[in-house]
Parts: structure tokens; C-alpha cells; sequence
């Protein structure tokens, strides 16, 4: 690959100031987690997520310990300075083995990253679901501001779980940037996030926006992942937070809703997948700076991209899931959000 074929409308990332595709790459399943992904599969998604227009990579340090990080080091590594100076790797620490909240882990874990993705500096750190006490006794970012003033790191961001917890870092830290789980089963962050970011300018990374691919409509009850994949070990919470696999809902019940919500959109984005529709339901939120679905293979990267060309959403549609969330799918959702 030399220079990407397209380009994709950008938004600004908050107070990065960067200009991200409004669709961005999700690299949690080129580390583990998600059944096999070979390190060829990577490389292709990766490939033509890019040469689609997208100029966005969320990754984590744990991710595969190290696994996914290294691969989108590769993967930089074979492109022209010219490509690769135009992506943006958004990448999280937090939760390694060792790291606390001090300016020396911080600036261990920064170096890690940098290591594994052969860069200078990160474009933007995010804590990696930290719990709340870490975020509100305050330390840990001053150590990050140590961190870019040492050139680690260029700007600081939060991934949170609850809605309490990102209205904080809006209020009280410096982060440029929150990641939430957002998608069509997660809607509560509409009224309750996306104003206060907006206006306080903090730019918004949705995440899990196809419920961990059920919204994508192709799962029936009964499937059966992997034993590597989380959608099975964690389907119900069992090893981390539950609303990280299928957006909290249980697997049965997130295909009942995936159906009924392909529903409520057949007249919506003509040719479209239920993917790509669940997808422009999320970037019909202008304060949503980007979405950052998961693709495990060329395919799903290019078809991904592509959502951010779908027109709007009509708003007799939004409506519609507005009632459906509130009547069927609020009261479905586990774990605290
Ligand atoms: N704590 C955190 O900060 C945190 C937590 C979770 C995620 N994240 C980030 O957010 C990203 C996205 O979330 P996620 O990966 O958990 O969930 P997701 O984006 O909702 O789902 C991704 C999965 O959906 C399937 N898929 C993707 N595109 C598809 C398409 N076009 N058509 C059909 N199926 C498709 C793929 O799995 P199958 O093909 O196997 O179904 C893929 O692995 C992650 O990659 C990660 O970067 C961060």
C-alpha cells in the first residue's frame, strides 16, 4: 500500500485538534479476545481500513499483551512517511501488570507503546477504565501532563464506563477526549453526555457500537464462540465489566433486539447492512467524534468505512429507537452505565 485511495469526512477529536476520520479502526481483536485473528487477517484489515480513508487506530497496551500494538507497528512501519505521518494511533494504558498511577509508571507504559508502534510520541493516551478513586485522587494526571511535557505522549484522554465518571473528567481534569460505549442498545448517553461534551468541547471516541457485532444482525440464539473469544468467557460479566461484551445485554435477548431494530430500519440508508445502519445511527450525533468499530478482516474494515458516507438517518427512525430503547431495551441492560 502507498497512499491511501480515499479519504473520509473528518471531525475534529476535542481538544486534540485533530482532524479524525469519522470512522476509526478498532484493534482489541488484533491482540486476543476475539477468537483467531492471524497476524496476516491484521495486516489486511488494517490495510484496507486505511486505504478506505480511515486515518484512526484505538488500540490498548494489554491488547494481546502487546500483540495488537506490535501488528499496527508493522503496519506503519511498511507504509511511506508521507501515509503513515497522516494516521493517528490512539492508544490506552491503565491496567498492565505494575502500573499505578505514578509518573514513572506512566512514562514506563507511554515507553512500551512507543516501543511496539516504532513512533516518537503517541498522538493521544487514553486511561484504560481506571477506577474512579484513580481519577478523582487526581495524581495520575498530573503524571500524564509530566508525560507530555517529557514529549511522551501529545495528549491525554479518558476511556470510561460510566456516565458519571466521564461528566467528571469533563469537569474536573484536562482529558481532550472521552471513550464511551455508545451504540443503539447504550442510549442513554444522548441526553445525559453528548451536550455537555459538546459544549465543553471534549471530543467523544464510541466504542462497542455494534453491541460486540450482534447489531450487525448476522448472529442467531444458541451461537457458540470460541472459547478465546469474550463472547463467550465474559457473556455475562464473568471476567470484566459486562458491558463490554454485547453493550451489557444477554446474548439471546441482543439478537431479539438486533432483529426488531433491523425493523425499525428497513427503509432507512437503502443497500446498507444492519452494521453500517447501526453505525450511522451513532455519527448522526454531531458531538460523536468519532466511532471505532472492531473489523477482524479487510471486508468488514471497507464496509465499516463506508458507513460514513450513508445519508442521515431519518428522524421518524430515531424516533422510532428512541421509544423502542426506552420500551424494550433500557430495562435489558446490565452493569452500571
Ligand atoms: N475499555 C475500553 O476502552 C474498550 C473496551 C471495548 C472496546 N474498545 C475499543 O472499541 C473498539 C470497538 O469495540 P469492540 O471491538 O469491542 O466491539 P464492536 O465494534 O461493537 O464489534 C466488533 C466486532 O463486530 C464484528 N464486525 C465488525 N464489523 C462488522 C461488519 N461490518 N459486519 C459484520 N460484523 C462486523 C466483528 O466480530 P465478528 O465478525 O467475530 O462478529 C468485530 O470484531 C475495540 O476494537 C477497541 O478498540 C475499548
Amino acid at each position: 500500500m502507498t497512499e491511501p485511495s480515499s479519504t473520509l469526512p473528518t471531525r475534529i477529536l476535542g481538544k486534540t485538534g485533530i482532524a479524525v476520520s469519522e470512522v476509526g479502526f478498532g484493534a482489541w481483536a488484533l491482540g486476543a479476545d476475539w477468537g483467531t485473528v492471524t497476524e496476516d487477517d491484521a495486516l489486511a484489515a488494517l490495510r484496507a481500513g486505511v486505504d478506505a480513508g480511515m486515518n484512526l487506530i484505538d488500540t490498548a497496551d494489554i491488547y494481546g499483551g502487546g500483540r495488537s500494538e506490535r501488528i499496527i507497528g508493522k503496519f506503519l512501519n511498511e507504509l511511506p512517511d508521507s501515509a503513515s505521518s497522516g494516521i493517528h494511533v490512539i492508544t490506552k494504558m491503565g491496567r498492565g501488570e505494575g502500573w499505578d498511577s505514578s509518573a514513572d509508571a506512566v512514562a514506563r507504559a507511554a515507553e512500551g507503546s512507543l516501543e511496539r508502534l516504532g513512533v516518537d510520541s503517541l498522538d493521544l493516551v487514553q486511561l484504560h477504565c481506571v477506577p474512579f478513586e484513580v481519577l478523582s485522587e487526581g495524581t495520575v494526571f498530573a503524571s500524564l501532563e509530566q508525560a507530555r511535557d517529557q514529549g511522551l505522549i501529545r495528549h491525554y484522554g479518558v476511556s470510561v464506563e460510566t456516565i458519571e465518571e466521564a461528566l467528571f473528567c469533563i469537569r474536573e481534569t484536562g482529558a481532550a477526549s472521552l471513550q464511551v460505549i455508545f451504540n443503539i442498545f447504550r442510549q442513554r448517553v444522548i441526553d445525559e453526555l453528548l451536550p455537555v461534551a459538546a459544549e465543553q468541547g471534549v471530543g467523544i471516541v464510541a466504542r462497542v457500537p455494534l453491541a460486540s457485532g450482534v447489531l450487525s444482525g448476522k448472529y442467531t440464539s444458541g451461537h457458540r464462540f470460541t472459547d478465546d473469544d469474550h463472547r463467550h468467557y465474559n457473556a455475562n460479566g464473568e471476567i470484566f465489566n459486562v458491558g463490554e461484551t454485547f453493550a451489557g445485554v444477554s446474548f439471546d435477548t441482543a439478537v431479539n433486539h438486533a432483529s426488531a431494530i433491523d425493523a425499525l430500519l428497513a427503509n432507512e440508508c437503502p443497500g446498507a447492512t444492519p452494521a453500517q445502519k447501526a453505525l450511522r445511527w451513532i455519527l448522526d450525533y454531531d458531538a460523536v467524534s468519532t466511532v471505532i468499530p472492531g473489523a477482524k478482516s479487510s471486508q468488514q474494515a471497507r464496509d465499516n468505512a463506508s458507513a460514513s458516507r450513508l445519508p442521515r438517518i431519518s428522524d421518524d427512525a430515531h424516533a422510532g429507537l428512541a421509544d423502542f430503547y426506552q420500551r424494550e431495551i433500557a430495562a435489558t441492560v446490565r452493569g452500571v452505565y
